[in-house]
C-alpha cells in the first residue's frame, strides 16, 4: 500500500461502540450519539502529536511553566455525514475552528463535483482534520484533499470511523502526505459501494432519512 501511515485506533471502548452503530436493530438517537462518542475518543490520540509551546503563568502558588497547543485545529466534515463526528471532536478542541466541504458525484462521469466549500480564515496555517465516517471508494475524499491543498493547506489528516482497503489505496496514490485514522479496517466494498460489513448508510442512519 503506498502513501502515508494508516492508523486504526483500536480501544476496548471503540470496539464496543463500534458494535453498536454496526448492529441494524440501532435507531438514529443512539446513533448519533454513538458516532459522536467514537470520535471523542478517537480526537484524544489523533491530536498526541499536536505541537505545544510553553507558556509562563502564575498559579496560585508560584511561577510555573506551562504548555499550549501551538498550532490551530480545523475540523473540516464532508457533508453530510462527515457533520456527525463534528460535535464529538470539538467537546475535546472546543477553540477549534470549523469549514466544510459538499460534493456530488455525476451520475454519467461519476467524477465528484464541489457544491459547496467554506474555510476560516487562516486555515493554511492550521492541522486540517479532514471528516467522513466512511471511507469506501476513496474518491470524495480525495477531491476533498485536493480542495484543501488548493486553498493552501498542508497539514492534513483524514479521520473516518470505517474504511474499505480500496478507499486507503486510492486515499495514498492520490495523496501520499495524508495520514488516515479509522476505528476500523473492514474487508471491502459490495458492488453497490457500500463497505462490508459496514454499517449501511452512515448519512441515512445519523439523521433518519430511509
Ligand atoms: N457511504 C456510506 O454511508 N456507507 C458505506 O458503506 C459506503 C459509503
Amino acid at each position: 500500500m503506498a502513501g502515508g501511515k494508516v492508523t486504526i485506533i483500536d480501544h476496548p471502548l471503540i470496539r464496543h461502540k463500534l458494535a453498536l452503530i454496526r448492529d441494524e436493530k440501532t435507531g438514529t438517537k443512539d446513533f448519533r450519539q454513538t458516532v459522536s462518542e467514537i470520535a471523542t475518543l478517537m480526537a484524544y490520540e489523533i491530536t498526541r502529536d499536536l505541537p505545544t509551546r510553553e507558556i509562563n503563568i502564575k498559579t496560585p502558588v508560584a511561577s510555573a511553566v506551562a504548555h499550549t497547543l501551538a498550532k490551530e485545529v480545523v475540523l473540516v466534515p464532508i457533508l453530510r455525514a462527515g457533520l456527525g463526528m463534528v460535535e464529538g471532536i470539538s467537546s475535546l478542541i472546543p477553540t477549534a475552528k470549523i469549514g466544510h466541504v459538499g460534493l456530488y458525484r455525476d451520475e454519467e462521469t461519476l467524477e465528484p463535483h464541489t457544491y459547496y466549500a467554506k474555510f476560516p480564515a487562516h486555515i493554511k496555517e492550521a492541522k486540517v482534520l479532514l471528516l467522513d465516517p466512511m471511507l469506501a471508494t476513496g474518491g470524495t475524499v480525495s477531491e476533498s484533499i485536493k480542495i484543501l491543498k488548493n486553498n493552501g493547506v498542508t497539514d492534513i489528516v483524514f479521520v473516518g470511523l470505517v474504511g474499505a482497503p480500496e478507499g486507503i489505496n486510492r486515499v495514498h496514490t492520490d495523496h501520499p502526505d495524508v495520514d488516515i485514522y479509522l476505528a476500523a479496517l473492514d474487508e471491502k466494498l459490495n458492488e453497490c459501494g457500500y463497505i462490508v460489513p459496514g454499517l449501511g448508510d452512515c448519512g441515512d442512519r445519523l439523521y433518519g432519512t430511509k
